[in-house]
């Protein structure tokens, strides 16, 4: 026979989603070679050693034939050590060692050591999701990512040490065990959330937490030092709701792709980045396209502490994914989507001193410099912000008066979800925030006595076309919260009453 041609398929990641590619293999009599090509990286081309240490250190023959491996789609970037697995039974099925039929709807992934062990790739999720899709019904991974790998229904994991084993299994002459099932009580430990009951006093911002986290809005609270706007927003996490099936997939996806995870995610992110970090290090990017904390955020809580301190760069970059619910990274010819969909938590001071009001002691000029680096743009798409008044000494003083606890908010901020997302089942929104403006304008209507103290604000210039729609939200989740069915007078006028102020104008009010 002068060739052997053998094609494995195997996924490149892209974002949190995995590409299928079909690695094909011609074998030929000839001058013996080993190339690799259809837009390789370093890492793959490096595959030809691993790949040839491998099958002879398994006892296995590496065919001293004219190889020739082609990573298709040729034009999808391919990078890592993943498609390792994929050349190594590429070559087996060509050079007859493995049973060619056996590779019909069977996708590997997995770097190869020297010895031929296999080891585990990133995105055991995205990629068995992507056999899913693509109709492939086995896949074929190292044991440590197998029962990550196994949350894809409709799937066969094979989880496989090594190629020996491999070789074995593609004869039919071995059976692996199937993986645990991944997310058993045992293996996930909840971390401990700290709870609202600790925060004394402070209604306010506690009310305006429960209607954030209720409707999926965005809030930012505002107070001098000390007075625990850190410690409410790092409660946040703990009054929302517990993620869906399908948001704890998208959750774990993303945990996948960014360095492995422990099972299903049974509770949402809360990612807290300090204030120093870069535009990209917040919504991702770069020339090997990573996740920004925002992607790491997804369907969870990212917490801006210290707000004013962010660079502007950076702040300016949270606009569109905020508005999208995703971040879009161009690379090459390819376009990433990473998905980014948080509910954004913000603290600030309302100026440099952080006193505020009159005993402030900042000039005009320091308060104004202060209140350019919130990006007014960026304060138009946060829907609630509070203020924050220093503890009354009674409060501080008072040992027991601790407040209401996380599980009887979160009880009320289920119920409210549970209205919306029945209403809003149709128009593809999980909850108020999520509605587009369009349908906001349409869905949520007022009758003539709630429109007006709106249309007050619209006329009067302290309310531009964004934040009317924002307005209309928060109203809809404040009436969700009472759970009235129409949105009468007072939730707008409180609704009104959350929009903001830039942090420095209020401290020279
Ligand atoms: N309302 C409160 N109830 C109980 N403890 C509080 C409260 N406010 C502040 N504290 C105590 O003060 C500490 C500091 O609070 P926190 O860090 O939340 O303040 P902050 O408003 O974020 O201040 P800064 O502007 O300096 O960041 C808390 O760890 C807590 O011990
Ligand atoms: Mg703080």
């Amino acid at each position: 026979m002068p060739f052997v041609l053998a094609s494995v398929p195997t996924f490149a990641l892209e974002g949190v989603d995995a590409r299928e590619v079909t690695v094909e293999v011609d074998a030929r009599r000839g001058l013996p070679a080993f190339t690799v090509v259809g837009l390789p990286d370093t890492a793959v081309r490096e595959a030809r050693e691993r790949v040839r240490s491998a099958l002879l250190n398994s006892e296995l023959e590496f065919p001293l034939q004219r190889l020739t491996v082609n990573l298709a789609p040729a034009w999808v970037r391919k990078a890592g050590a993943s498609f390792d697995l994929a050349i190594a039974v590429g070559v087996l099925a060509a050079s007859g060692q493995v049973p060619a039929e056996a590779l019909e709807g069977c996708a590997v992934s997995g770097e190869l050591s020297l010895g031929g062990a296999l080891r585990p790739v990133r995105g055991a999720l995205p990629i068995a999701l992507g056999c899913t899709a693509a109709g492939i019904g086995r896949l074929v991974v190292a044991p440590e990512i197998a029962s990550e790998a196994g949350l894809a229904d409709e799937l066969e994991v094979c989880a496989v040490p090594d190629l020996r084993r491999l070789v074995e299994l593609l004869h039919g002459r071995w059976t692996p065990d199937p993986p645990p099932r991944a997310g058993s009580d045992s293996e996930t430990s909840s971390r401990p959330v700290p709870d609202l009951a600790d925060v004394r006093g402070q209604s306010d911002a506690r009310r305006a937490l429960e209607v954030a986290a209720a409707g999926g809005h965005s809030v930012l609270m505002v107070g001098p030092p000390g007075a625990g706007k850190t410690m409410l927003a790092r409660r946040l996490a703990g009054i929302l709701p517990p993620p869906t099936i399908d948001e704890a997939l998208d959750i774990t996806r993303v945990q996948s792709v960014t360095g492995g995870t422990s099972g299903l995610a049974r509770e949402r992110p809360f990612r807290a980045p300090h204030h120093t970090i870069s535009a990209q290090g917040l919504v991702g990017g770069g020339a090997r396209p990573r996740p920004g904390e925002i992607t790491l955020a997804h369907r969870g809580v990212l917490f801006l502490d210290e707000l004013a301190e962010f660079s502007r760069t950076a702040l300016e970059a949270l606009r569109q994914p905020l508005e999208h619910g995703s971040v879009d990274v161009v690379r090459g010819q390819v376009a990433l989507r990473f998905p980014a969909r948080v509910l954004l938590v913000a603290a600030a001071n309302p100026c440099p001193c952080g006193v505020g009001g009159e005993r402030c002691e900042c000039g005009v000029l320091a308060r104004e410099r202060y209140r350019a680096r919130l990006s007014g743009p960026l304060i138009d798409r946060i829907d609630l912000v509070c203020h924050l008044t220093p503890l009354p000494a009674v409060a501080v003083a008072a040992a027991a008066a601790a407040g209401e606890g996380s599980e009887a908010v979160r009880g009320r901020v289920v119920a409210a979800r549970d209205r919306q997302s029945a209403r809003w089942a149709t128009t593809g929104a999980a909850c108020n925030a999520e509605l587009a403006a369009g349908a906001t304008r349409l869905l949520v209507s007022l009758d003539d006595a709630a429109a007006r103290p709106l249309a007050a604000a619209l006329d009067a210039g302290v309310l531009t076309g964004r934040g009317h729609d924002r307005v209309l939200r928060v109203a809809r989740t404040l009436a969700d919260l009472a759970g009235a069915k129409r949105v009468g007078r007072d939730h707008v006028a409180e609704a009104l009453g959350y929009r903001a102020v830039a942090p420095g104008r209020t401290a020279a009010a």
